[in-house]
């Protein structure tokens, strides 16, 4: 754990729950993205962590951003991301919010329904599209498989429509599923996408984009199992080498989220209640489903600490957490072995740079996490603190 980090979170000024969050991981980790994938372009999710020093710090490294909505376009612009370098992942986009994307310039937006396609003619006229492609989700810790992407046969029937009703036809997208511990997921799909390109090249359409969406995990550095960016990159990379035309390929677009800004993040969160209830012993803290911990609700395993210098010293325990609401869905995880925790403790919980805040509402009035920002800037020393 880095000096800097440890002592915010030590500190017992720290109110909490607090996100903090330590920017100079996202520059490493950013750096890291494009190591291992040479020539790709970044497109960060901006639905991770719109945190407004987040996007700036991407934008200033020179990454593009993926928008979902005319609230994260506004705050990609506002980061002094031009159009030109956003895209627009969300299969499903109001009219309101294509109007504006095709006002602003943005790059590309996906489709993948002829309603879609019908309804950016309409509304974007003349854009760049790509189809999103439904691809295996197996061995995702979150699975996005279902709700969208459509199989190459629909696909080329959208290259179609798209190309009849005046749009531009660029390339395909897929999504492998969040925090992907699977590599021959993005291999089986760049595959997939392949199939499609070829065919569509031979029905006259000229792609360029291939985008390979989000999915890159965090944890591998305290969980070896968990593939790393270079793993993944290397099998990217050796795959895109195989399956797509060398010639056409212009731009190898990422869309990573967790992977660039969750390893970034720690929870800091205080336990104010506990109770015994039969063989289970509960712990109530201040962060709960609502207010910063939904992922865990969605199945996500937390990686919890107990933040004390005595901690190797006290039994370890097996406890039920819960957040701090009257709800009774809200339970972060059931099982977690602890050291004895006492109330007023202090928690952490690591990897937590992304889906936190986003997701989080001040349901009960039990408020959503600080941040705290640590070196945001070269000549920042104190930490950045906001709402
Ligand atoms: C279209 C799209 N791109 C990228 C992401 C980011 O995914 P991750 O955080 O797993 O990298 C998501 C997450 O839902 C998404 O829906």
């Amino acid at each position: 754990m880095n000096v800097l980090m440890d002592s915010v979170l030590r500190d017992t000024r720290t109110v909490t729950p607090s996100l903090i969050l330590d920017f100079n991981v996202i520059k490493q980790t950013y750096d890291r993205f494009l190591a291992a994938m040479p020539g790709s372009t970044v497109y960060y999710a901006v639905k991770a962590n719109a945190n407004p020093q987040v996007l700036q710090l991407v934008v200033d490294k020179g990454a593009g951003l993926e928008i979902a909505s005319l609230a994260e376009l506004e705050r990609s612009l506002d980061a002094g991301a031009t159009g030109e370098r956003i895209i627009c992942s969300n299969p499903i986009k109001n009219p309101i919010f294509l109007e504006r994307m095709h006002r602003e310039g943005v790059y590309a937006m996906t489709v993948d329904s002829t309603f879609e396609v019908e309804k950016v003619a309409r509304y974007a006229p003349g854009s760049r599209v790509y189809v999103r492609l439904a691809v295996d989700n197996t061995g995702s810790v979150l699975p996005l498989a279902g709700k969208f992407g459509v199989d190459g046969d629909e696909a080329l029937k959208l290259f179609d429509l798209a190309r009849d009703l005046g749009l531009q036809p660029i390339g395909l997208s897929f999504h492998v599923g969040s925090q992907c511990l699977s590599v021959n997921n993005w291999v089986n799909a760049i595959r997939a996408c392949g199939e499609v390109w070829q065919v569509a090249a031979a029905r006259g359409h000229r792609l360029h984009f291939l985008d390979i969406g989000g999915g890159f995990p965090a944890g591998h550095y305290h969980t070896p199992s968990i593939p790393t960016i270079e793993g993944i990159g290397a099998a990217v990379m050796d795959a895109v080498a195989h399956y797509i035309p060398r010639d056409d390929l212009q731009i190898l677009a990422l869309e990573p989220g967790r992977g660039l800004v969750g390893e970034s993040g720690r929870l800091v969160v205080s336990v104010v209640g506990k109770a015994k209830r039969g063989s289970d012993e509960w712990l109530y803290l201040d962060a709960g489903v609502f207010n910063g911990l939904m992922e865990t609700y969605e199945g996500f395993p937390p990686v919890v600490h107990l933040l004390s210098d005595d901690a190797a010293e006290r039994p370890t325990m097996r406890y039920t957490l819960a957040g701090p609401s009257c709800d009774s869905c809200d339970v972060i995880a059931r099982g977690v072995e602890l050291p004895e925790v006492h109330i007023g403790d202090r928690l952490v919980f690591l990897d937590a740079g992304a889906y936190t805040n986003e997701y989080a509402a001040a349901f009960n009035g039990f408020p959503i996490p600080r941040w705290v920002a640590l070196n945001v800037g070269e000549a920042d020393r104190e930490p950045a603190v906001g709402d």
